[in-house]
């Protein structure tokens, strides 16, 4: 049964916008009184709205001015914690750094702290609670990182519950293992650390089928290049997708990145034109992070850089309680748009199809033929209405697999 989904004023479809650099609002690739006939949860075929009711079975009429485009999809979240980091960030406004914030013991470990104290079922409140709220924003994809566990008991108890959340949200979760986020203090030794999560953790995730992600945070505050690398290629040797937080505040993750052909390196606050280059020479998706710059009050990733230089771009929320608390994505793009100069083209793609494929996902993030019936409609009549309003004005349909939710 084909159901036709419509008539949109406009519908951004991203069809066949190209996968990497630069792009003109051209590329949008837009439908005027647009429509979508969708069956069995894909997309069939998109065009007017008028013609294609003549072939529809059923129609699913939209009654006021809408423009439609593909679900959003974040492919970095870190959603699963226990406690607040209200208190860091207090002491960031009045000019605590984030990494001596981390050394006194704060930071990171306190987030890790709370969440080994927590139980499975308040960790899983945490996250459908974020996960439903992302979803009514708009965010039919979410990747989610575990990484305040740092041991192997907790670290599978916070995979598990993005499994078992999975029934409660809506919206599609991926999971990442994020163990090397920082040396837990129960080991004096990184390079100890890593080889015990090597042996004891990751075959396990293999096992109980928890994720085929592997994400590492490369800093010298948390693992340095060298010792980061082996930890990775072995991952990579187990058959894992590797994705790494790379040069925030000093270089080397990104190398690693390409070297190792990662599907992302995430943050590049601190990238200069040579990680830029190398970046924008591989298949490894950069991904901006404009939600951290933010609650670190750093610069942002150098997204206009990338992009001329050939790079395929993402944008992302990094929703964490630390870094990144506001896990708004599009209001995050629309702000990393106006400082790095970005087009509406360039932005739309990198919160729809250019983020999955930073997930090794391309059944996504366009509206076009075989495509997941992710979709969501903004309450507009013309597409620059949603970034010039700076992500206060919200979709209010969205479409997960064909069905409106
Ligand atoms: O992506 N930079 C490392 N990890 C996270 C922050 C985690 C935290 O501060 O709790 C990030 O910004
Ligand atoms: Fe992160």
């Amino acid at each position: 049964m084909s159901k036709l989904i419509g008539p949109f004023k406009e519908v951004i479809t991203l069809a066949k916008t190209p996968e990497k650099g630069v792009l003109a609002d051209s590329s949008l690739l837009i439908i005027e009184n647009g429509g979508v006939l969708v069956e069995d949860e894909k997309i069939l075929k998109t065009g007017s709205f008028e013609s294609l009711s003549k072939e529809a079975d059923q129609i699913e009429e939209v009654e006021s001015a809408h423009v439609l485009m593909p679900g959003l999809v974040d492919c970095h979240t870190h959603l699963v914690w226990g406690g607040t980091r209200a208190r860091d960030y207090t002491l960031r406004m009045s000019g605590e750094s984030y990494e001596k914030i981390l050394e006194q013991g704060g930071g990171i470990f306190d987030s890790v702290e709370k969440t080994r104290g927590a139980s499975s079922e308040v960790l899983k409140e945490g996250l459908v609670k974020r996960a439903n709220r992302h979803l009514n924003d708009g965010v039919t994809t979410i990747e989610v990182k575990s990484g305040y566990g740092l041991d192997v008991g907790n670290e599978l108890k916070v995979l598990e519950v993005v499994k078992n959340a999975k029934a409660d949200i809506k919206a599609d979760l991926i999971p990442t293992c994020l163990a090397a986020h920082v040396c837990p203090k129960e080991f004096s030794d990184k390079k100890e650390f890593l080889t015990y999560l090597e042996n004891e953790l990751l075959p396990q995730l293999l096992v109980k089928g928890l994720t085929n992600r592997i994400d590492i945070f490369v800093e010298p505050s948390a693992f340095p290049v060298e010792i980061a690398k082996d930890y990775m290629a072995a991952a990579r040797k187990l058959g894992f997708d590797l994705t790494i937080h790379a040069d925030q505040f000093h270089t080397g993750g990104s190398q690693i990145a390409v070297e190792l052909g990662a599907r992302s390196a995430d943050h590049l606050e601190a990238s200069t034109d040579k990680e830029v280059e190398l970046l924008a020479k591989s298949d490894t998706v950069a991904v901006a992070l404009p939600g951290a710059s933010i609650g670190l009050g750093m610069q942002f990733t150098p997204a206009r850089k990338l992009l001329d230089a050939g790079a395929s771009l993402a944008i992302s929320t990094d929703w964490n309680p630390g870094s990144g608390p506001m896990g708004d994505l599009l209001v995050q793009a629309a702000i990393l748009g106006i400082y790095e100069k970005l087009s509406s083209a360039e932005i739309f793609s990198g919160i729809t199809f250019r983020a999955a494929k930073a997930l090794g996902l391309d059944d996504r993030g366009r509206i076009a033929v075989g495509k997941k019936a992710d979709m969501i409609a903004f309450p507009v009549d013309d597409y620059r209405e949603i970034l010039y309003n700076q992500g206060k004005i919200k979709p209010d349909m969205i479409w997960k697999n064909g069905k409106q939710i």
